[in-house]
Parts: structure tokens; sequence; C-alpha cells
């Protein structure tokens, strides 16, 4: 049983991760009464100022980012006087020796090292933290995603952690594992056994994955540009609902049994031609367009953007899985920026029965569909056929849906970074990303953008607002299918 640690030590403090994701969280779990009597934060940053004027920073953040409903003046003090303020530069071994006092003043000096910083930073923080005699057995790091640009280089920041931290002391974030709708995948999964036994290839024809976005690049040109939709969302998000999608059951809930049935999915992954060897893989850039009736640029318009850049901001890919369970079941996933919607689900098209007794007029919408929305208006809805109701003669079938929605009234969703701190202070690895899980995903991530550059083809364009290139929609219409895009 791994113990709880009750010291948070932030570098990166006056970021917007910390701003928007961190102390929230932190508020948000003491609100739920869920952290000890004795749990501190270390806040360290580069600027000079002093505890409580990092107090009336963090204070601002929680007002601004907290939903009203949870926010109180007095659970807000309780807050701050748990939170300390150190100016640290990351680059002078001088101001990591100052930690250690802060540690040792615990009681338990093991801490939890929250990275919010760039990946580049996190070997020299690692070695300054060896260096000052901060990291115990016990310690924990967090670090975020994206975890390197390639296989080469993630290989190298893993390295860099792994000189001072065992794989059991590393917390890889993906923010999606930590969303209440993607752990309800595992519910639905393996909680339901009239699920499980349709799982596979027998019974699903396909299966779309979308992850839509409306927001832009948000003024992250420098970021994205050297990433591009391929690195941002696709190499981790994407990947990683697929995996829980379609993994074998794991034989329980630890950790590492989890990630290795993720594993064996991320080590089968390949892309599906069809017979006339269409395009498997569509890659594209936004131009300017209308976003809910408003104008907004095109990518190559956005605040310090180079012209010509070939980034994509959209991919789509018809993938496969090569194992038993999903052979010759297409997995269509796709992922954009300036879509027209905010929209994350996983639709599952079952099978149609395999003796059909009704007028074959009807046969086209006698299949049932799953739908899992994991954001906005998180749930599934499960679209089954019935009769019409009436005294026609001849039987008519329509389909309606069987809804759930994981919103009760009055409950609010917790925030994926809750959940997650929540379970680096307990330390449990399961909703965080293994090393071999990262090293897998860019090695399929590298081969296909290593053919897009050999193919050395500008991304398609497609109008902001839209649900990206034609060539996107066409993977599916090549196939006689289409994405479904409204419950
Ligand atoms: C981040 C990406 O990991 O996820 C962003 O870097 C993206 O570019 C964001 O916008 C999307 O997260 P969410 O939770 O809003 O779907």
């Amino acid at each position: 049983m791994t113990k709880s640690i009750n010291s948070l030590i932030i570098f990166g403090a006056f970021g917007d991760l910390a701003e928007r994701k961190l102390f929230p969280a932190v508020y948000q779990l003491l609100r739920r009464q869920l952290l000890d009597e004795s749990f501190r934060v270390l806040a360290l940053a580069r600027r000079p100022v002093s505890p409580s004027e990092f107090h009336q920073h963090v204070a601002q953040g929680l007002r601004e980012h907290l939903p009203p409903q949870d926010f109180s003046e007095a659970l807000l003090q309780q807050c701050l006087a748990r939170i300390d303020y150190q100016q640290l530069d990351f680059s002078q071994l001088d101001d990591y020796v100052r930690l250690q006092p802060w540690l040792a003043g615990r009681g338990d000096s093991s801490g939890i090292f929250y990275l919010a910083t760039a990946a580049t930073h996190y070997g020299a923080i690692c070695d300054a933290l060896a260096s000052a005699n901060c990291i115990e057995e016990e310690s924990r790091v967090v670090v975020e995603k994206p975890i390197g640009y390639d296989l080469a280089s993630s290989i190298a920041i893993n390295d860099k952690l792994a000189r001072h931290f065992r794989e059991s002391q590393i917390y890889r974030i993906d923010h999606y594992l930590g969303k209440e709708t993607v752990q309800n995948l595992l519910a639905l999964r393996f909680a339901n056994s009239l699920f499980e036994s349709q799982w596979d290839q027998k019974h699903i024809s396909h299966v779309e994955i979308t992850v839509a976005e409306t927001v832009g690049i948000e003024g992250r040109w420098d970021y994205f540009d050297q990433a591009g939709q391929m690195r941002d969302m696709l190499q981790s998000h994407v990947l990683q609902l697929l995996c829980l999608f379609a993994m074998d059951p794991p034989n329980s809930l630890h950790a590492d049994v989890i990630r290795d049935e993720k594993v064996k999915v991320l080590k089968a992954l390949k892309t599906m031609t069809g017979k006339g060897k269409q395009h498997a893989m569509v890659r594209g850039q936004y131009v300017a367009g209308s976003m809910n009736g408003k104008a907004v640029p095109g990518y190559l318009e956005e605040p310090d953007a180079v012209a010509n850049s070939k980034t994509g901001t959209f991919v789509a890919i018809k993938a496969g899985i090569d194992n038993w369970r999903w052979s010759g079941v297409p997995f269509y996933l796709r992922t954009g920026k300036r879509m027209h919607e905010k929209l994350t689900q996983i639709v599952v098209h079952f099978k149609q029965a395999a003796h059909f007794i009704f007028d074959s007029d009807q046969q086209h919408i006698t299949y049932n569909r799953l739908i899992i929305r994991i954001q906005p208006d998180e749930g599934i809805s499960l679209q089954i056929l019935t009769k019409e109701p009436g005294l026609d003669n001849s039987m008519r079938l329509r389909r309606g849906p069987l809804n759930i929605s994981f919103r009760t009234q009055g409950e609010s969703i917790p925030d994926a970074y809750e959940r997650l701190l929540w379970e680096v202070i307990r330390g449990d690895q399961y909703l965080f990303v293994r090393r071999d899980e990262v090293e897998w995903a860019w090695r399929w991530c590298d081969q296909l953008m290593g053919e897009w550059e050999q193919a050395n083809a500008p991304p398609l364009k497609y109008p902001a607002g839209s649900w990206g290139p034609q060539e996107a929609i066409a993977l599916m219409t090549q196939d006689g299918r289409t994405w479904h895009e409204s419950t």
C-alpha cells in the first residue's frame, strides 16, 4: 500500500497551468475535505514577490477559475494558509538548497515535485533536486504531456527522469485520463457484462473517435507550430481514449495491469487502407471562417504566424488494431482545432442482425449504435430499434435512444486535475501514463509523420467552423459510412 504524501512542491507556480488548474484543484480537494491536516504547498517561481503578493495572485486566479457556487471567502483563506512561496531560478543550484529545510520541517521529507514547466527544464530540475538531497525513496515527480517531440526526444526526457526517480515514482499526466467520463469507460466496459460480450470484431462493424475543439491555438504559435494536432492531441489524448476503449479486460484495476493492456493496443496499431488503396490519413489546416457567427482568422493569420507553415491543425486517420479482438474493424480517429463544435465522443457501430425479417427498405437503419459522450453533455446514449406504435399491418421500425447523463442535477463533475492531483497524493498510478506507453505511441505517430514528410504535401485547407477537410469526410464515405456528429 503506497502512503499519502502531503507536501506538494510546484515548479512554475506563476504559470497558466498552476493558475487555471493546480491551485483550483487544491482548493476543491480542500472543499471536499479530502486533504490531510498536514497538507501544504510550496510554490516556486522566478519572480521576486512576497508570500502575500503570491497569495493575492492565487486568490485572483481562484476567483476567476472556480465555479461561483464552489467559491467561499472562508475556504479561500484556509487554502491560502496552506500555500508557501519561495523564489527559485531553475538553473540556480543554490536556490534548491533552501527546499531541503522546508521539506525537513514537514516531519516526512518525501515531497511531490510537480513540474508545471516546459519539458526542456525537467532534466535540470531533477538533477538539481538530487544534488540538493531533496529526493527520497518515496518522493514523486509529476510531469505534463507532451513528453518529447518524437520517440528519440521522449526517450531522452524519460532517461533524465529515470536518473533520479524509479518508474513507480513518476506520474506522467494526460489530463484526459482524469476526466470522469473517460474513467467511466472502464465502468461501462467492465461492470456491464452486456457490453463486454459484444466488444469485438464479431459484433462491432466500426468505431469513431472524435476530439473536436472550437479553440484555435490560443496565442501559443511557437509551441503549436512545432507540435501540430498530431503531437498535441492525437499522440496523447486520442490514443489514450482508443486504448481504454479497445484494450483487453485487465484482471484488476491495478495501475500496471491496466497499463500492460494499453501497451498491447499501442503495439498492435496500424493504418488501414481500403480496397482501392484509398488514403488512410488526412491532415488539415484551418483557414479563415466563422465560429458562432463571428469571423475568425485562419491558422496562418494567427498572431506570430510564419507564412507557409505546413503544420496540421486537423488530423483524421483510419486506424486498425492487429489482434484477434479487432481484426478488420476500422477505428476512424479525428481531432482538430477550430471545428464546428466542441465535441469529444466515441461512437460504436454494432453489426446488423445476421438474418433480416422486416421489410427490406428498413434494413439500413437496423443496427445499434452506442454513443459515449466524453464532453460536453457527458453521458451515454444507446440507440436501439423498436416498433412504431399503431395498427398498421407492416412492422415499421424506428430507432430511439436510451440515454444516461453523467451529470445529475446539482452535482458538479470534478475537473480532471482534481482527480489526478488526488491520485498523485494517494500514490495510485492507474490514471498516469507509463514510459512504454508514451514511447509506443510515439513509434506509431513518428511513422505516420514520416510518411507525411516524405509525401511533402501541404495540409488540406478547411474553413474554421467546419468539420474539417472534405477528404476527412471522404475517409468515411469511401467506406459507405458517415461521421456521427450529433446525438
Ligand atoms: C491540451 C492541448 O493537452 O488539451 C490543447 O495542449 C488542447 O491544445 C487541450 O486545447 C484540450 O483539452 P480539453 O480538456 O479542453 O479537451
